[in-house]
């Protein structure tokens, strides 16, 4: 038997992008390929791009410069780009970077098996198109591997909000959610592997809508469906729009005994001026009081948010109705990103708030989420959450896992199972983690 090759693949970006890197590894296994954790030794190098941060591409380029030297010594290693950043620039890419063998975007993985034996017989393989197959369903083939305790499943792709700042309608394409039943035999397959959580993942998740067995399901009627699975704990799903937020899924939050109490539900601003600007189609009221009625469904959910400064006209009194927002909903855990210009998108022609005003925009909101963020874990000290442990903790006798709201938690106790799910009484609160004992 000849050696298996060797694939490397650097991920960026996002956690679809984690769940799409999985899958090419395990298409690309078909093609007789291991992975491997060095691009040193590896027979084909895949970048799994990202297209939300500023200057993604130029990243890219730099990154695959330094692959040169590796090419020269190897010539029969293949270099590919995937990802955001391979849907965005196509061609260009080959053209700028001649070392680059192949170019796939996120909806035609399912073809990489034939790409890749394209650029053995010493073709360059490009496909950025958005085919009608379900590619999951061709990428199916799984290994029955042993997995970990936690698990991300993709189950809507794509954007149809076009904010004016975004580049995933563009990179990502139209909204498509995979049938229900799809959806569940992969959600069974994973449990069967060892996993007890899952994640369930879409650029749009809440405005899922994929076939069911009596016509479309809501996101909250999938979750419903999850819910029967034997074996599986817990259920979230990210990242939601707040116009998506549907009734069922707001009172899913209350009765679906899985569903986790934590909820990712980004604002961008809090201001209505901006928020318009943004083509958010929400306002900061009907923002608020949407989490007003998701409390009162659930009362303990801790809200996560991300959160744009400096976008083009924003003014000291729009970015006060930002602050003013986030000292209201008091969020768990928020993201904050200072406006970059994405070209192609509408806020990119737009004149620019100070860079520097801008900075010190993000410093202030910042220091407000770290804020609460540290109240509201500070607050769980003495209260029993339960605990799915994941992996040893840093220090020697250590397990660490995820308390509901999705705290890290470790606890002095080796002998807890990965895997295990237990009620902890927490006991301190730490920089970035609880501390706690077993029940
Ligand atoms: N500039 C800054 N932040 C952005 N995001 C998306 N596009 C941009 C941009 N052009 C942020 C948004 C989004 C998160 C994933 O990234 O807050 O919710
Ligand atoms: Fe981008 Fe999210 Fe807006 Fe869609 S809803 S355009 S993914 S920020």
């Amino acid at each position: 038997m000849s050696e298996p090759k060797k694939l490397f693949i650097k991920t960026y970006g996002c956690q679809m992008n984690v769940y799409d890197s999985e899958r090419m590894a395990e298409a690309l296994g078909g093609q007789g390929y291991v992975e491997t954790k060095s691009p040193d030794d590896a027979d084909m190098i895949l970048l799994n791009t990202c297209h939300i941060r500023e200057k993604a591409a130029e990243k890219v380029y730099s990154e695959l410069g330094r692959f040169k030297g590796l090419k020269a010594e190897k010539p029969d290693l293949k270099i590919g780009v995937a990802g955001c950043v391979a849907q965005a620039e196509g061609q260009e890419i080959m053209r700028r970077q001649p070392l680059v063998d192949l170019v796939v975007g996120p909806q035609s993985y399912h073809r990489l098996p034939e790409m890749e034996a394209k650029t053995r017989a010493g073709e360059k393989a490009l496909d950025t198109d958005f085919p009608e197959e379900d590619k999951f369903e061709k990428l199916k083939n799984r290994p029955k591997a042993k997995r970990g305790p936690t698990a991300f499943l993709t189950v809507q792709e794509g954007c149809d909000k076009f904010c004016a700042f975004c580049v995933v309608p563009y990179t990502r394409g139209a909204e498509v959610s995979r049938p229900a039943d799809r959806i569940i035999r992969e959600a069974q397959d994973l449990v069967e592997r060892g996993v007890r959580e899952i994640t369930l993942l879409g650029q749009n998740v809440n405005a899922y809508h994929g076939a069911g067995p009596n016509g479309d399901m809501t996101l909250a009627g999938l979750i419903w469906e999850l819910n029967k699975v034997d074996g599986l704990e817990r259920i979230r799903f990210t990242t939601s729009h707040p116009n998506d937020m549907t009734d069922d899924l707001i009172e899913a939050h209350g009765t679906c005994d899985k569903l986790m109490p934590y909820l990712h539900l980004p604002v961008q601003s809090g201001s209505d001026h901006i928020l318009k600007r943004m083509n958010r189609s929400h306002t900061a009221e009907s923002y608020l009081r949407l989490i007003e009625r998701i409390r009162a469904a659930r009362p303990d959910i801790l809200m996560s948010g991300d959160f744009i400064v400096g976008f083009p006209e924003e003014s000291d009194a729009d970015f006060q109705a930002t602050l003013d927002l986030v000292d209201e909903v008091q969020y768990g855990y928020a993201y904050s990103f200072k406006y970059s210009t994405r070209p192609g998108t509408p806020a990119a022609e737009r004149p620019q708030v100070d860079p520097q005003v801008a900075d010190e925009r993000l410093q202030r909101l910042q220091a407000l989420i770290t804020r609460d963020q540290r109240k509201i874990q500070d607050s769980m000290v003495g209260r029993n959450v339960h605990v799915l442990f994941e992996k040893p903790g840093r220090q020697q006798g250590q397990m660490v896992g995820k308390s509901e709201y999705l705290h890290a938690v470790h606890v002095a106790d080796a002998d807890v199972a990965v895997g295990a799910l237990r009620e902890v009484r927490i006991t301190s609160s730490g920089a970035n983690s609880l501390a706690g004992e077993l029940v």
